[in-house]
């Protein structure tokens, strides 16, 4: 049957061409499993054992037993699904329980589990933005805080990054407070930490909710891992919302917003993608409380993390690696093109290391990078034999990149 032409759809090949001839195209590999029982330090490949040096695994707990254990308890009891949303049948007893371990954990009154971080975002945005509101955003937040400003209507407004004092400025010219100051704790593709202390003041001399979205800081940073806002000394009062995700440093899957029972009773009336969906699997919350329980008990991991994070950056620079400011396990290594980044993830993974280029849209054209990350479950050796191969490797491809200060 012939179709009308104007029914007919736009070709996508010529898109993929497009997205292919700018080497922006993706491709997903898949991990046909893990070389070890317990740790997902080491991935298979193509047939090939690679080092993984890409995940958001930094305290080494998404392969460990114990999670695992606790997710094949629970789904005995519960099975897989939750079969509802949260306000209709889905919420049960492992939701609850998850949620008091994290309000404790962050020192709130009161934490909401979300699926994920991407729509934790969406939801507090949806609950404190909306049309005649101003949402002020750091240039480099995540795209989760950007969608979910963008989708509720609000203003948004973006200032340079890390700049608190361009923060303030803004701030100044909002005509109808609140606004609201969201922020990463620490930044996704960088690796940096927020100038947290100064925006919380800013926040609280032009009376603008707060929000810090800690998923990369979260478990690994602060004296006793509690993260950014630890680490800067910032009470619950100074930050009355705070956003984490359970996918990465506890290695498990899910999100919460932390803050004031008020709040939180808000975003249970307005937060859409609280509301229109599906409660998270008991299994997933059950697991997530042993990982948060492990992450206490054994604090060694995110010592260690960190310590593997100092040596690889005085190996690296050593090597004539270029290195961007970041202490946190988050170590990116600007390339300049997605040309010469996405050599430098295939010359490693010729060398045995999955590391993977992150190229436009998720960082501006002629900043792409390769982004390095650090978990616990790696070893010594493993760690100074990528910085030996990322010396190769980037003296091959020419970063372009100027080299920063330690
Ligand atoms: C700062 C930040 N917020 C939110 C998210 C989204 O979290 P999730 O993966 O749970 O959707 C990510 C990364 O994925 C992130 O880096």
């Amino acid at each position: 049957m012939r179709i009308p032409e104007r029914m007919q759809r736009q070709p996508l090949e010529p898109l993929l061409a497009h997205l292919e001839r700018e080497q922006r195209r993706r491709r997903r590999r898949t991990v046909e499993r893990y070389a070890s029982a317990g740790s997902h330090a080491e991935l298979i490949i193509a047939g090939r054992r690679l080092v993984d040096f890409s995940s958001n695994d930094y305290l080494g707990l998404a392969g460990h037993p114990e999670p695992a254990a606790a997710m094949a308890e629970c789904a005995a009891r519960t099975g897989a699904g939750s079969g509802a949303s949260h306000l209709i049948s889905g919420h049960g007893a492992e939701h609850d329980a998850l949620e008091e371990a994290l309000a404790a954990y962050t020192g709130r009154e009161r934490a909401l589990l979300f699926s994920t971080g991407y729509m934790a975002n969406l939801g507090v945005m949806s609950a404190l933005g909306g049309p005649g509101e101003t949402v002020l955003l750091d240039r480099l937040n995540h795209a989760s805080l950007i969608d979910g400003a963008l989708l509720c209507g609000a203003r948004v407004r973006r200032f340079a990054h890390a700049d608190a004092a361009a923060a303030e400025r803004l701030l100044g010219t909002v005509a109808q407070p609140p606004a609201v100051l969201a922020t990463d704790g620490v930044f996704s593709m960088d690796g940096d930490v927020a100038p947290l202390a100064a925006l919380a003041r800013a926040a609280r001399a032009h009376q603008a909710w707060f929000l810090v979205d800690d998923a990369h800081g979260l478990g690994v940073l602060g004296p006793t891992g509690r993260g950014a806002l630890e680490a800067a000394g910032l009470s619950a009062d100074e930050v009355p919302v705070l956003v984490g995700t359970l996918g990465k440093a506890f290695g498990s899957f899910g999100a919460f917003v932390a803050g004031s029972a008020e709040l939180i009773d808000l975003l249970v009336q307005k937060a859409r993608s609280y509301v229109y969906t599906t409660a998270l699997p008991q299994p997933v919350a059950a697991a997530t409380r042993a990982a948060l329980d492990l992450s206490q008990r054994e604090p060694w991991r995110r010592e260690r993390v960190l310590q593997l994070t100092a040596r690889f950056r005085a190996a690296a620079q050593a090597a004539g690696v270029p290195l961007s400011p970041s202490a946190t396990p988050i170590q990116p290594i600007p390339l300049g093109s997605a040309r010469a980044a996405l050599e430098a993830q295939r010359a490693l993974a010729e060398s045995g290391f999955w590391v993977v280029a992150i190229r436009a849209p998720t960082v501006p054209a002629g900043q792409e990078r390769l982004r390095v990350t650090f978990t616990a479950a790696h070893t010594e050796a493993q760690v100074d034999a990528l910085s030996e191969a990322l010396g190769r490797v980037c003296r091959a491809v020419g970063p372009s990149a100027p080299q920063a200060d330690p």
